[in-house]
């Protein structure tokens, strides 16, 4: 017997845009709730179109987070633990019964998992605890920039590739200084295509994108400089502020996000899942 397929166009979430620079929020939705085929659709659809979902007053557990994200991908594991967990609590303290990314304060803009050679699809962060002020995130649309770029830029980003690294040991509100050749690295396109949508997209991050391969250093330096100044303005970005309840999910092949400051006195805890991608970075 096949599985009851409802067609789509019979869902009955609501999508609302939420900047000129994608990101949309999602209503009219129970998390707790199994999702039907219709609104499992709409929501895949609303994901490629907007590039970040915004759910709010959720109240999820871990099992419902990986319900929801399983509607768009395998999970993916953590890279930065040897452990076969598949939620990491991303926080400002020490959990002792938690896998944790123990962070403070700001981060600068990055592509989760760049400097490995499959970087997730996608990935969701759940809020449990937030700080009253700030620890907001900021999300860039890197295929608007791509498309506002002009001719000239363009064709003198194809083909070009470029060297991501991360070290966690050192601080994410600063750009590395040297590679440490034990660190995670990779090299990827700097232009890169959607596998789903066909969009093209710049794939570098000032946290992580170090340097253009096989070009000097000066102009290497002058074109990540102008794509960074890019994923930084405000017309090409979506800043989310953070409500507890909130699951947020974004396409991690098209978008560069960051964290803005905060008053390390104050608890941030948010559990974040990725998803798998199971195409080629390309
Ligand atoms: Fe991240």
């Amino acid at each position: 017997m096949p599985d009851t397929v409802t067609m789509p166009g019979q869902s009955k979430i609501a999508i609302t845009s939420l900047s000129d620079a994608g990101g949309a929020e999602i209503s009219g939705i129970d998390l707790r709730q199994p999702i039907d085929g219709a609104t499992a659709d709409a929501l895949r659809q609303a994901w490629l179109e907007y590039k970040v979902l915004v759910i709010r007053n959720q109240e999820i557990t871990e099992d419902e987070q990986e319900r929801f994200c399983r509607l768009f991908g395998e999970l993916a594991g953590l890279k930065s633990q040897a452990t076969a967990t598949k939620t990491l609590w991303v926080t400002n303290r020490e959990e002792p019964d938690r896998v944790t990314a123990v962070q403070r304060g700001e981060m600068m803009f990055h592509i989760d998992q760049a400097y490995s050679e499959q970087p997730c699809k996608g990935s969701t962060l759940y809020s449990v605890i937030i700080p009253d002020v700030g620890g907001n995130t900021c999300f860039s649309n890197c295929a608007k920039i791509f498309a506002s770029l002009s001719d000239d830029w363009k064709r003198r980003l194809a083909g070009l590739t470029a060297l991501n690294y991360f070290n966690y040991d050192t601080n994410p509100s600063t750009r590395p200084g040297e590679v440490d050749p034990g660190a995670p690295q990779y090299s990827h396109p700097v232009i890169r295509t959607h596998p789903e949508t066909g969009e093209r997209s710049v794939f570098i991050n000032r946290l992580m994108t170090m340097r253009i391969n096989d070009m000097d250093r000066s102009e290497s330096d002058e074109i990540l400089g102008y794509l960074f100044d890019l994923i930084e303005n405000p017309a090409n970005i979506y800043e989310h502020v953070w409500q507890v309840g909130d699951l947020v999910l974004w396409d991690n092949r098209c978008t560069a996000h960051a964290r803005t400051d905060y008053d390390s006195e104050k608890r941030r805890l948010l559990r974040r899942m990725t998803i798998l991608d199971e195409n080629p970075v390309k």
